[in-house]
């Protein structure tokens, strides 16, 4: 039979660029592919990139949509995600089992779906695979770190550390193996801190835990090198795992050994202003504070203004990406301080949207100053650009404790960001502790190129990959 996958990732920009990246290597390599999104994500995509015309040179490739189960116009803001998850719950499970009862992917192309791919946040698509009796691999979009707090997370219940009361977030972690000399309360991701274990979150990151293990395999966006401290433990629960990342360099290789003109490759949800490059290209090399808190993340009014004296007093020139609804609340011109206004114009860049992967690559960058999202975490290490993160969901504050303790190529600053400490985190990574961050740096950006290149590590993962697909 020849081997045809769905992939169903999750209705966020992280998840999508990496589902498609992961999509379009499979077509490279000769296997059909059905990406299903939700119809908003596909018309984000249509109105801002070019996808139909990227994809519409794979003759075995197809977009499918499905309702996520929300009205066309809601925002879909981080702040507002949980009804995002409810609308998943309550109107795309349903549609999406009866799809998969009905055959339809199966019935519109040449043959059968054989394997699903789909984001590891889904459990359900394990219940209707099971049903339908076709193998699911997951992708895990999430970091490993991350992801092995969550797999942990019966083991932290049974032995008492979750849930916990918010008021001493310093209380060293204890059941999460590989990181007990380093991991806190306060390191776990965000919905930890809740004290009530019936709380909706916590039930989606248990019901992940289970199903993961149960999947035939796991795929993740990291390479041994990086991440092997964490793996040895996750393949006592998930043997069966592909380490393919970083994808985004992966995909990069692959395109020019095939090659593939790599012209015009987006996924971007946003319009993205590429003035920034003339700007960028007239400052001096490594002296610009990249901010940007990702495609979900936002700050309060208050914290805008401390992001924005700190980045001021730091006296550095920076390039702030502002994307739209990511200040959550409303400001008066004349609130802004004169002194912010003029020094701006002066030294900062402010947009909404740029493409951040070659930002990060522009020899003025000094120091991304993050959210501490997966993608861009990945994306940071790969071009050498040392970190100050600032975490707020999911995943981001593992990643930043391992960014600060593990590979040493950051600064950790959770929970704070007032002006003083912006201040003093930008001078220290940009001054101070410059060299040692970029020495540990160096060594990741050599072992992440080597992962992707040749016989590398996440290359013979991505070919057993492609090996077992075919089989099934
Ligand atoms: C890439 O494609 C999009 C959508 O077609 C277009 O809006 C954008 O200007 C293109 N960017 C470049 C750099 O060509
Ligand atoms: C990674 O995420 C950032 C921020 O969310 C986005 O700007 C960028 O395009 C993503 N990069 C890739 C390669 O998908
Ligand atoms: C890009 O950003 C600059 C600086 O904020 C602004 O002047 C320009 O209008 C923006 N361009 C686009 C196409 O949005």
């Amino acid at each position: 039979m020849a081997p045809h996958v769905l992939i169903f990732p999750l209705p966020l920009q992280g998840p999508v660029n990496c589902m498609l990246k992961l999509a379009e290597l499979l077509c490279i390599s000769g296997i059909s592919v059905t990406v299903l999104n939700t119809n908003h994500i596909q018309r984000m995509l249509l109105r801002h990139t070019n996808v139909l015309t990227r994809f519409g040179r794979y003759l075995n490739f197809r977009f499918e949509t499905i309702s996520d189960g929300l009205p066309d116009d809601h925002p879909r803001t981080g702040d507002r995600v949980l009804e995002l998850f409810e609308g998943l719950k309550a109107v795309t499970e349903p549609v999406f089992r009866e799809m998969m009862v009905s055959g339809c992917f199966s019935s519109k192309s040449d043959a059968p779906v054989t394997v699903i791919i789909p984001d590891g946040v889904y459990p359900f698509v394990l219940d209707v695979a099971e049903e339908v009796k076709i193998p699911v691999i997951y992708f895990e979009t999430i970091s490993p770190c991350a992801l092995w707090t969550y797999l942990c997370l019966p083991n932290m219940v049974a032995a008492g550390e979750v849930p916990f009361k918010s008021n001493d977030l310093d209380v060293m972690i204890k059941s999460v193996p590989g990181t007990v000399n380093f991991l806190r309360r306060r390191d776990l991701p965000s919905f930890f801190r809740f004290d009530d274990l019936a709380d909706i979150q916590t039930q989606i990151v248990l019901k992940e835990a289970r199903s993961v293990p149960r999947a035939y395999g796991l795929i993740l966006n990291t390479f041994q090198a990086l991440d092997a401290s964490i793996l040895v433990h996750m393949q006592t629960l998930c043997p069966n795992t592909y380490c393919i990342g970083p994808i985004h360099k992966l995909y990069k290789s692959h395109l020019t050994s095939e090659s593939i003109l790599l012209s015009n490759v987006s996924n971007s949800l946003w319009e993205e202003n590429i003035t920034c490059f003339s700007w960028l290209d007239s400052q001096v090399p490594r002296s610009v504070v990249y901010v940007s808190i990702g495609s979900m993340a936002g700050m309060t009014v208050d914290q805008f203004f401390e992001f924005w004296h700190g980045l001021v007093n730091s006296g550095k020139h920076f390039l702030w990406v502002q994307r739209p609804c990511s200040i959550l609340g409303e400001y008066d011109d004349n609130q802004v301080p004169r002194r912010l206004v003029e020094e701006t114009k002066k030294r900062g860049f402010i947009t909404t949207w740029v493409p951040q992967e070659a930002v990060l690559a522009h020899s003025a960058i000094g120091v991304f100053l993050t959210h501490s999202g997966w993608n861009s975490t990945l994306e940071s290490i790969m071009e050498g650009v040392p970190m100050i993160c600032w975490p707020q969901n999911v995943d981001q504050q593992v990643n930043s404790r391992f960014v600060s303790d593990v590979w040493k190529i950051g600064i950790d600053i959770k929970d704070t960001c007032d002006r003083l400490t912006i201040e003093k985190a930008v001078k220290d990574v940009m001054d101070v502790k410059r060299s040692e961050l970029i020495e540990s740096l160096r060594m990741f950006v050599e072992l992440g190129g080597q992962s992707v290149t040749e016989d590398g590590s996440s290359i013979m993962d991505f070919n057993r990959l492609i090996k077992t697909i075919k089989s099934l």
